[in-house]
This record gives C-alpha cells, sequence and structure tokens, in this order.
C-alpha cells in the first residue's frame, strides 16, 4: 500500500476501512455541505510570503493553550461516536494526544465514557459538554469531568437543534449499527474493523447508558437523545455552568462579532470559532473567513481559537496568522483513527506537525509563536 503522506491519503483508507455508515457521518455537513466545503475552500485561498535566506536552526512550534504547555497549538476537537471509526477509539485517539503533547477533547456524545479515558490517560484531557434538559444529569456530567480531573470544559453553543445531515438518515445512522442485510454485508468487507469491535464493550453511547434516567436501552437511547439537546439555552445557562465547573471554561461555536463580545464578558477562558464543521448552520461562512473580524472584536479580551477544514500544517499556520492562539481538528484525527487506530492518530499529527515546521521555516520564521499577519501575502495595489 502506499505511505500516508498527507491527511487526504489517511481519508481514502479510512474510506475502505470503516463501514459506510461512520465514514459517512464524519464526512459530512448539513444539507448542501455548502459550509463544510467552504471551510476547506477558503483556507486555499490564503496565500503566504515566501522569504529567503533567513536562519532556520532552532526552530520550535511549542505554544500555549488556555495556559497549557502544546508541542503545537492543535487540539483534537471533540467527535461524537468516534469509538466507531475504531473500536475504543476515544481512548486511543486521547493517548496518541497525551504521547504527542496535544489536548484531547472528549464528547458528551462518545463512546468510550470520561472514566474509560481517564483510566487510560495521565495527563489531564479537555471535557465537550452538550446542554440538556434533563438539568440532574448535565450536573452530573460536569462533577464527572471534575473527578476525571479534566483540565477544561468545553461548552458546546452551536447545536440547540440537530443539522440535518442527508448521509445519515440515509444511512440510517446509529450506534452500534442496526443488523440489516445491507449494514451486516458493509461490515463484513471491513473484517479488520469487525474484529475490533467484536474485543470491546463500547458499542454505544458511554457517558449516557446507566447515567441518564429512564435510558436503559438502546430503543429509549436514540429517541432520548434526539429529544434532549436543549433548544431554550441562553447566555444565562453559561454563568451557572461556570460556576459548577469552577475550572477553565471554552466556548465553542462562535461565528459572529456580536456573540463573540457577549462570549467574551461571561469571563470564559477562550473561544472557539466553530460552524460545528459545517454540520450546523448550511450557507453559513467559513470558520477561517470570520476569524479576523472575531480577533478584532475580542483578541485582546479572551484567547480565540478556530476550528473548521484544517487539514495541513499550512492550515495551522494560515490560522495562527489570522489571529489564532490554538486551532482543533475534528476529521482529520478521524481519518487517521479509522485508518490505523492509535498510530493513525499519530500519524495525522506527525503529518500535521512536519507541514507547520517546513512552511513556517520557509516563511522565514523559527519561532510559532512569531507567527503572525505579516507572513500572509497580500498582493501590491496596482497603480495606474
Ligand atoms: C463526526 C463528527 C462528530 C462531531 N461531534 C461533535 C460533538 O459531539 N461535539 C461538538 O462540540 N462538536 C462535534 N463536532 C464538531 C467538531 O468538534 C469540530 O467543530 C469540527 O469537526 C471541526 O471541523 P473539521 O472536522 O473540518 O476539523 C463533530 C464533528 C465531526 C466531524
Amino acid at each position: 500500500m502506499k505511505p500516508s503522506l498527507e491527511i487526504a491519503d489517511l481519508k481514502e483508507v479510512a474510506r475502505r476501512r470503516v463501514p459506510r455508515m461512520f465514514f459517512d457521518y464524519a464526512d459530512s455537513g448539513a444539507w448542501t455541505e455548502s459550509t463544510y466545503r467552504a471551510n476547506e475552500e477558503d483556507f486555499a485561498k490564503i496565500k503566504f510570503r515566501q522569504r529567503v535566506l533567513v536562519d532556520m536552526t532552532n526552530r520550535s512550534l511549542e505554544s500555549t493553550m488556555i495556559g497549557e504547555k502544546v508541542s503545537m497549538p492543535v487540539a483534537l476537537a471533540p467527535t461524537g461516536l468516534t469509538g466507531m471509526q475504531h473500536a475504543d477509539g476515544e481512548m486511543l485517539a486521547a493517548q496518541a494526544a497525551e504521547e504527542f503533547g496535544v489536548p484531547f477533547t472528549l464528547s458528551t456524545m462518545s463512546i468510550c465514557s470520561i472514566e474509560d479515558v481517564a483510566s487510560v490517560t495521565k495527563k489531564p484531557f479537555w471535557f465537550q459538554l452538550y446542554v440538556m434538559r434533563d438539568k440532574d444529569f448535565v450536573l452530573n456530567l460536569i462533577d464527572r469531568a471534575k473527578a476525571a480531573k479534566c483540565s477544561a470544559l468545553v461548552l458546546t453553543l452551536d447545536l440547540q437543534i440537530l443539522g440535518q445531515r442527508h448521509k445519515d438518515i440515509r444511512n440510517g445512522l446509529s450506534a452500534p449499527p442496526k443488523l440489516t442485510l445491507l449494514n451486516m454485508l458493509d461490515m463484513a468487507i471491513r473484517p479488520r474493523w469487525c474484529f475490533a469491535m467484536l474485543g470491546t464493550k463500547r458499542r454505544t453511547f458511554g457517558n449516557i447508558v446507566g447515567h441518564a434516567k429512564g435510558v436503559g436501552d438502546m430503543s429509549s437511547l436514540s429517541s432520548w437523545t434526539a429529544e434532549q439537546f436543549d433548544p431554550q439555552l441562553s447566555w444565562k445557562d453559561v454563568e451557572w455552568i461556570k460556576q459548577r465547573w469552577g475550572g477553565k471554561l471554552i466556548l465553542k461555536g462562535i461565528l459572529d462579532a456580536e456573540d463573540a463580545r457577549l462570549a467574551a464578558a461571561t469571563g470564559a477562558d477562550a473561544i472557539i470559532v466553530s460552524n460545528h464543521g459545517g454540520r450546523q448552520l448550511d450557507g453559513a461562512p467559513s470558520s477561517i473567513s470570520v476569524l479576523p473580524e472575531i480577533v478584532e472584536a475580542v483578541g485582546d479580551r479572551i484567547e480565540v481559537h478556530v476550528d473548521g477544514g484544517i487539514r495541513s500544517g499550512q492550515d495551522v499556520l494560515k490560522a495562527l496568522c489570522l489571529g489564532a492562539k490554538g486551532t482543533h481538528i475534528g476529521r482529520p484525527f478521524l481519518y487517521g483513527l479509522g485508518a490505523g487506530g492509535k498510530d493513525g492518530v499519530t500519524l495525522a499529527l506527525s503529518i500535521i506537525r512536519k507541514e507547520l515546521d517546513v512552511t513556517l521555516a520557509l516563511c522565514g520564521k523559527r519561532l510559532i509563536t512569531d507567527a503572525g499577519p505579516e507572513l500572509l501575502y497580500k498582493p501590491a495595489a496596482k497603480t495606474e
């Protein structure tokens, strides 16, 4: 098999190895997928300034995100059903991130539970919270994240109701998959995935089953999750969540300068400029296109991160040059996981690190913390 040299290679291997329902779940956006595509396309429009004859020795990608040291400013974003891309996926990805020196964020909608991930890691990870109508369940999740010594709570604001992703409906997405003839045939041609999955007990939502009231079996679980996202979530809720949590708080899903100002006023530690990877409001602008105006609005008051469409170390550098202090990747690590488990996640991170390092050097900088707008190419204004 040809070596995987870029994230697109890992995506193709994952496409072959992961059952279609779960590969499609990762590789999809809402409705026409226009925002999903724009996230990637808008990065490609940004160009670098090539600089020469600058000393390139002693380079470093080390930085900090919310005060935590990172080997490069790239965190793994929270993604639901990660344990369906590969058996025990969240535990493997968390271990890969820990060894690499970057943050891992566990989703509320994960397959492996908070306690599962805590049991296989030594350093604190981050926990992403969805606010459900069942407030006892939410309080309990926050307390469990505290007990597991998570070092940040990532509160997702852009999923009060679920955006429609056509592929998931057409594929009948569920965890575990329903044993229809089509699904069984699809799994049968991916024996590697099946054997790994047979070797684990973790095949449904680990943070929910056994913790939320009235969710005992699979049939009640699917209706519970569909009904549970709280459509009344408001800025007031951020207050009590912040108080109950008492630690570092990151607000995820900001795409508008006005919302960014409201977010900064909550006293949170960081915001993530994000459109949920194009999975919620189709037709919204790409994350990278709105980053500069959000940095301009609140960059002096709160740490600004960005996610959506990052597929290379070059994209990471572009985001940093436009004022992000940190970046988050979703699909790139999921493709790595689907392609090769923990080693695949490490490979995805290594690919991004190498691209980031070489690009930084060719732009004439040695320290990632020195990346700024002067690294980006702006065509000279035409004179008549
Ligand atoms: C398969 C998948 C599942 C996701 N699940 C969640 C989730 O449970 N919680 C959340 O806050 N964001 C979730 N997201 C959004 C990611 O955290 C992140 O915003 C997005 O993936 C970034 O875009 P990228 O995939 O282009 O890097 C999910 C994204 C994907 C692709």
